[in-house]
C-alpha cells in the first residue's frame, strides 16, 4: 500500500469527521419555519458532544433558493431568510470556543440567473460578456451539442435576449461559469478571500468535476450497456451518456491547485466528485498535498451499501486518505431507509461501519439520530429534481426534514412556525429523548466517534478479510490498535470464523456466545 504524502493542514487532524449542516432544516430562531445561523449557533453544543471535529455548512448564501441555495446570486451576502453577516461570525466563535472547526460550501461551477453577473451577461455589458458559457446556435438552430444536464433535458438554454445559447450542467437558472476566462477566477479568488478573512476553516467545492468540459462543444457518445455508464436513475437521461465531453477531469483537477493556492496551506479542501464508473481514479488526480485534501464520491449512495461495493472502492484507492466515507447528505435518500429498513437497528450497523473506516468522513444531520427517509406527497416537495422524477423522485427532499430535537415542544422544538418541510421522527424519537436513553442511536454515535479517536482508526491502513455482498471483513491496523471490523448485512447470524477469540470493542447489536454475527449488524474486535 502506498504511503500517504498528505502534510496535515494547520490545526486539523489528518483524516476529520465533518458534519453536514443543513441550515433550512437544522434550527429556527425566527419563526418562519425554516432554519437559520443563529438557530445552528444554538444546536452547536449537540453537534461538539458527539465528538467530531467540523461543521460544514450548505449554503445559506443569498439565493432565490431554486435549488435549495445551490443557485447563489450573492456568493459574499448571507440570504436575509437565514440571517446576516454578524450571524455568522457569531456561528463561527461560537463554533471556535466549542472545539469545531467551519467550512462552508463554495458553489464554483455555477451561480443563479439571479446573480448581478448573469444579468450583466445577458446585457453584454463590457467585462462581463464571457463570464458564462455563450454559444450560437448551430445553423438549424438547435444546441452547440448534444449534452445533458445532471437533472435531465438538454444542459443548454436558449436566451433570446442575446440569441444564443447558454451552458448549464444543472438547472436552466443555473448558468454555468466560464472557468476559461480569468475574470471568472479572479472573482472566485476573491469570494475565497473574503470568508477566509472571517475565519473560516476550510471549504467544500460543489460538483468540482464539471467545470472544464470540450471548447469544442463535442457531443458525447452514448454510453450504451458499457462500464462507462454513469450510475443512476434509468429514468434521468444523462445516465445515458458517455460524459467524455461535458466534463474533462485532468482541466478540472489542474484546477485543483488554484483552488489550494486560494485557500492557502492550512484550509482542509474537499470536493464533490461525480464522475460516475471512474470516480475513485478521478478523485485520485484531484486530491494530493498541492491540491485538494479529500474528495467523495457517490458509489455507496448510487450502487448500494455492500461488501463487494466497499472492497471494491478500497481497492482502487490504494492508501485511505484521500476519499472521505459518506452513505447520507442533502442529494441522496437516507441510508437507513434506503439500504435499511429505517430501524435503529440498522442506524447502528451503518454507523459501526462508516466509523470504523481509515479515512475522513462525512456524517448528514440527523443521522446520528437514526432520522428515516420522508415519503413526502408531491404537494410537499420543494425540490425541482424530486418534482420532475415524481412519482419515482431521487428523494432529496425526503432526507431533508428538519431536526427532531425535543420531545415536549411544538415541531420537536425545530420551530414554532409551520415548517417547511413535513416532519418524521425516527424510532429512538427526539434528540433530548435519546440523550437520557443509553441504548439509543445517538448514544450509539457518540461512543463510536468516542472510540475511532481512541483506537486511532481514522489514520489507520485497512486491508479487506472478506468481501461478499452481504458480509464484509476487514482488519484495521492503526498506529496504536489492530482492529477487525465485521458487518453482517444479511437477515441471519453469519460466521466470523476467529471471532471467539476476540474481544468486541464495539458492537452495534446484541451478539450470540459463539462465533457468529448476528443478524444485520457490525462489530469491532480487538485483534
Ligand atoms: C451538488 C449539490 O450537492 C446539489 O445539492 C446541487 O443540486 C448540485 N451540486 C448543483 O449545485
Amino acid at each position: 500500500m502506498e504511503a500517504d504524502p498528505r502534510p496535515t493542514r494547520g490545526l486539523w487532524p489528518k483524516n476529520p469527521v465533518i458534519y453536514q449542516i443543513y441550515p433550512r432544516s437544522f434550527q429556527d430562531t425566527s419563526e418562519t419555519g425554516e432554519g437559520d445561523l443563529r438557530g445552528i449557533t444554538t444546536r452547536l453544543e449537540h453537534v461538539a458532544s458527539l465528538g467530531v471535529d467540523s461543521v460544514w455548512l450548505s449554503p445559506f448564501f443569498a439565493s432565490p433558493m431554486c435549488d435549495g441555495g445551490y443557485d447563489v446570486a450573492d456568493q459574499t451576502a448571507v440570504d436575509p431568510r437565514f440571517g446576516t453577516l454578524d450571524d455568522f461570525d457569531a456561528l463561527v466563535a461560537r463554533a471556535h470556543a466549542l472545539g469545531l472547526r467551519v467550512m462552508i460550501d463554495q458553489v464554483f461551477n455555477h451561480t443563479s440567473d439571479q446573480h448581478p453577473w448573469f444579468q450583466k451577461s445577458l446585457r453584454r455589458e463590457p467585462g462581463f460578456e464571457d463570464m458564462y458559457v455563450w454559444q450560437d446556435p448551430r445553423p438549424d438552430g438547435s444546441a452547440p451539442s448534444n449534452w445533458i444536464a445532471f437533472f435531465g433535458g438538454a444542459a443548454w438554454r436558449w436566451h433570446p435576449q442575446r440569441a444564443q445559447y447558454c451552458l448549464h450542467q444543472f438547472l436552466p437558472c443555473q448558468p454555468s461559469l466560464n472557468h476559461r476566462n480569468p475574470k471568472v477566477h479572479d472573482a472566485l479568488r476573491e469570494i475565497t478571500e473574503f470568508w477566509l478573512a472571517r475565519g473560516v476553516d476550510g471549504f467544500r467545492y460543489d460538483a468540482v468535476t464539471s467545470f472544464f468540459y470540450d471548447p469544442e462543444f463535442r457531443d458525447n457518445p452514448p454510453a450504451g450497456d458499457t462500464q462507462a455508464r454513469i450510475p443512476g436513475p434509468a429514468n434521468n437521461p444523462f445516465t445515458m451518456q458517455r460524459h467524455d465531453n461535458d466534463m474533462l477531469p485532468n482541466d478540472c483537477a489542474a484546477f485543483a491547485r488554484d483552488i489550494r493556492d486560494w485557500a492557502g496551506p492550512d484550509q482542509y479542501l474537499i470536493g464533490e466528485i461525480n464522475e460516475g464508473p471512474k470516480s475513485i481514479e478521478v478523485l485520485r488526480k484531484f486530491t494530493g498535498p498541492d491540491r485538494l485534501d479529500a474528495g467523495y464520491v457517490v458509489d455507496l449512495a448510487e450502487r448500494g451499501v455492500s461488501g463487494t461495493v466497499l472492497s471494491d472502492m478500497i481497492a482502487r484507492l490504494g492508501a485511505p486518505g484521500p476519499l472521505a466515507w459518506w452513505l447520507s447528505s442533502h442529494d441522496q435518500a437516507r441510508h437507513v431507509s434506503r439500504d435499511g429498513d429505517g430501524s435503529a437497528r440498522d442506524a447502528r450497523l451503518f454507523a459501526a461501519l462508516t466509523l470504523a473506516l481509515p479515512g475522513p468522513v462525512l456524517l448528514f444531520q440527523g443521522e446520528e439520530l437514526g432520522m428515516t427517509q420522508s415519503d413526502l406527497p408531491f404537494e410537499a416537495l420543494h425540490d425541482p429534481f424530486d418534482r420532475t422524477y415524481w412519482p419515482d423522485p431521487p428523494g432529496r427532499d425526503g432526507a431533508r426534514t428538519p431536526m427532531v430535537w425535543e420531545d415536549d415542544a411544538p415541531n420537536y422544538g425545530f420551530t414554532s412556525a409551520a415548517p417547511w418541510l413535513p416532519m418524521i421522527c425516527p424510532p429512538d424519537g427526539p434528540a433530548d429523548r435519546q440523550l437520557s436513553n443509553e441504548g439509543s442511536v445517538l448514544q450509539f454515535y457518540r461512543t463510536a466517534l468516542r472510540k475511532r479517536g481512541d483506537l486511532n482508526l481514522a489514520d489507520g491502513r485497512i486491508e479487506v478479510l472478506l468481501a461478499e455482498d452481504r458480509m464484509f471483513i476487514a482488519r484495521i491496523v492503526s498506529v496504536s490498535d489492530t482492529v477487525v471490523l465485521a458487518v453482517n448485512l444479511t437477515d441471519g447470524p453469519q460466521d466470523v470464523p476467529y471471532a471467539g477469540t476476540l474481544r468486541p470493542a464495539l458492537q452495534s447489536a446484541e451478539q450470540p456466545v459463539s462465533d457468529q454475527i448476528a443478524p444485520r449488524s457490525a462489530i469491532w474486535y480487538h485483534a
